[in-house]
């Protein structure tokens, strides 16, 4: 099938829009030349009822936030739509019916400006995040790279060796590191989605009370299911016969929980370090806002020589930037989609 739009040498300004509907949130920024020129979130509250994603909810919501959301990237970002160069959206990993708002909105907004299409990889958006300019002045990372991606669906090592040329040589061969805070936080009666409740409680607990054993996985792979079913045989026994926790109990859990994560993540990418000698490393994905990670980051790379690279909140949840970021890096290597392009609800990373 033809592209909708001949492609151009690249000239004048990139301005280019992002639109995100992966998940949970629906999100549409415009970049110009990589600048944020707006970045509008739209959460789903539906969702905390259900203690997690409810994929049909999703879709429901999307639907229903996609033109205001797009509508409010435009007018902050003070561009009438013919202004834009492109349209970047998020083709998967992620929820397929969620997937599929976004992606037939951006092919019909495509369309009908007459503008190129830009499939981007959700994960490879989160890596590119490093890349986005703002207001704030940030070095952003030499090639080659690491790239500890956490999050709710995924956790990753990722070589970068260029802002198209990444693979991931670690990967979790189950659950992510966000599932298994979700999923600890809901067993401990916090709301959804949890693992900002842990990470704030467990500042007040004591990661030495309770004991959860780390799993052996080999080479940079992961496992995170272990962890989640030795925690939950650890709280069930403490309920009372209302199933209810004593309070003081649960900043020890939830420091225990979080430790056994973290020196999972740790001891990966360490070893990440010392089998590529890359001591260059960034962190995205949701779970990166945790303030233990952070903590032992700053203190590893101070102990080791490590430089490390921490894009702001906005852009390491899931946002549109990083998705309209990956797109102006597509269309600058001329990768653009056609209109028979569809969601994929998986993409292998490695
Ligand atoms: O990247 P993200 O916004 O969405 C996905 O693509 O999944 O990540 C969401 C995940 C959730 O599991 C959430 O609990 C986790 O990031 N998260 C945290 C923290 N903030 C968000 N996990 C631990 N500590 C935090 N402070
Ligand atoms: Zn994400």
């Amino acid at each position: 099938m033809a592209k909708i739009a001949e492609q151009q040498p690249v000239a004048g300004p990139l301005r280019i829009l992002g639109i995100e509907s992966s998940c949970d949130e629906t999100a549409a920024a415009v970049l110009e030349d990589g600048r944020v020129l707006s970045n509008v979130v739209a959460g789903q509250a539906v969702h905390a009822a259900w203690g997690g994603v409810v994929p049909e909810l999703a879709s429901r919501a999307h639907q229903e936030h996609i033109v205001p959301v797009v509508e409010a990237a435009l007018r902050e970002a003070g561009l009438p739509p013919d202004a834009l160069t492109a349209v970047a959206f998020t083709q998967g990993p992620g929820l397929i019916g969620a997937l599929h708002v976004g992606a037939a909105y951006a092919k019909s907004f495509a369309q009908a400006l007459g503008l190129p299409l830009l499939a981007v990889d959700h994960m490879r958006a989160h890596v590119l995040a490093h890349f986005i300019r703002d207001d704030q002045q940030r070095p952003v990372p030499e090639f080659p790279f690491l790239n500890l991606t956490v999050s709710g669906g995924h956790t990753l090592i990722v070589l970068v060796r260029s802002p198209l040329d990444m693979a991931a040589i670690g990967s979790t061969l189950d659950d992510a590191a966000g599932e298994a805070f979700d999923k600890g936080a809901k067993l401990l009666g916090l709301p959804y989605p949890g693992g900002p409740q842990v990470d704030a409680l467990s500042s007040q607990g004591d990661p030495g009370r309770f004991r959860l054993p780390r799993p052996t996985v080999p080479d940079l792979d992961l496992s995170f299911s272990g962890t989640k079913s030795a925690f939950r045989n650890l709280v069930l026994p403490l309920r009372d016969d209302d199933g209810r926790l004593s309070p003081d109990l649960v900043p020890d859990l939830c420091a225990t929980l979080q430790q056994a994560i973290l020196d999972q993540l740790f001891a990966k990418l360490t070893l990440a370090v010392e089998r590529t000698g890359i001591t260059r490393i960034g962190i995205a994905g949701g779970v990166s806002a945790n303030r233990g990670l952070r903590g032992r980051l700053a203190e590893l790379a101070d102990r080791h020589g490590w430089t490390v690279h921490i894009p702001p909140f906005a852009y390491c949840t899931d946002n549109a930037a990083m998705v309209a970021m990956a797109g102006d890096l597509l269309l600058r290597a001329g990768r653009t989609a056609g209109l028979d392009v569809v969601p994929l609800a998986r993409i292998p990373q490695r």
